[in-house]
């Protein structure tokens, strides 16, 4: 399901979070306490995959929290990025030093309705996307939509900004690569070019990656 989304040197693993809820710590139980089952049950498959990759890293078992704005509380020296949708969750971790952020998301492979993509484009997106011929034109929108919500995961841990959707550009390139230009300005991200992102269509899932590395200038 992951293979070839996100480098070597980070660490992926996926699940079903319609399967039987997960092992949560006491402290974690408490974030979900009063959510619906579908979000415990989401929740509790995300921090369980999440340690599980935490233990990789040697990591002691540690519940694993969320900030004020919602975002998981990586230990220092790691940082990582979280996604649910139906029947996939997927959590991806990776040693801070050779990667500033990472995002992940998933969506189900449908198509986006046009009242929504409106919200979510750039026009000069929509043109691009209706004269692409790799994917369904409504497809590729959730696409562009998926990576997007990755851009805001993975870029947030360097500039706790809250991103819209117009404020970042997406060019899917039929390969499976994505190129990333961020028009707010956001001083701590430049251009945006320094993003590299990847997606695939697997399993009946879109799926997005998107990271920062250090190494990249
Ligand atoms: C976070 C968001 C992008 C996706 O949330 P979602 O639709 O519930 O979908 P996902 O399941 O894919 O992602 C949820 C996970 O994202 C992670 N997340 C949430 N807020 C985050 C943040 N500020 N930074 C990093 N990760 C975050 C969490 O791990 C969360 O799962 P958890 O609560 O179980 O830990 C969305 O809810 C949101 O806040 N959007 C506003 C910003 C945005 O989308 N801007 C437009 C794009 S630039």
């Amino acid at each position: 399901m992951l293979e070839g989304l996100l480098p070597s040197d980070v660490r992926a693993r996926f699940g079903d979070p319609r399967a039987e809820m997960a092992r949560l710590l006491p402290e974690e139980e408490r974030l979900v306490a009063s959510a619906v089952a579908k979000r415990r049950h989401e929740f509790s498959h995300g921090r369980a995959l999440a340690r599980a990759l935490l233990a990789e890293f040697g990591v002691p078992e540690a519940p694993l929290l969320s900030g004020p704005q919602r975002e998981p509380l990586w230990p220092s020296g790691l940082v990582g990025s979280v996604t649910h949708t139906d029947g996939l969750c997927v959590v991806a971790v990776a040693e801070s030093e050779r990667y500033a952020g990472i995002g992940v998301d998933v969506e189900p492979d449908a198509p986006l309705e046009d009242a929504l993509a409106a919200r979510i484009c750039l026009p000069e997106e929509r043109v691009r996307l209706a004269a692409q011929d790799f994917c369904e034109p409504a497809v590729a929108t959730r696409l562009v939509f998926s990576a997007k919500e990755a851009v805001y995961k993975c870029q947030f841990y360097l500039t706790r900004r809250f991103l819209w959707f117009p404020d970042v550009e997406i060019w899917l390139e039929p390969a499976g690569d994505f190129r990333v230009r961020i028009l707010a300005e956001v001083t701590e991200l430049g251009d945006g070019a320094r993003f590299v992102g990847r997606w695939a269509r697997r399993g009946g899932f879109l799926l997005t990656a998107v990271w920062l590395a250090r190494d990249a200038g």
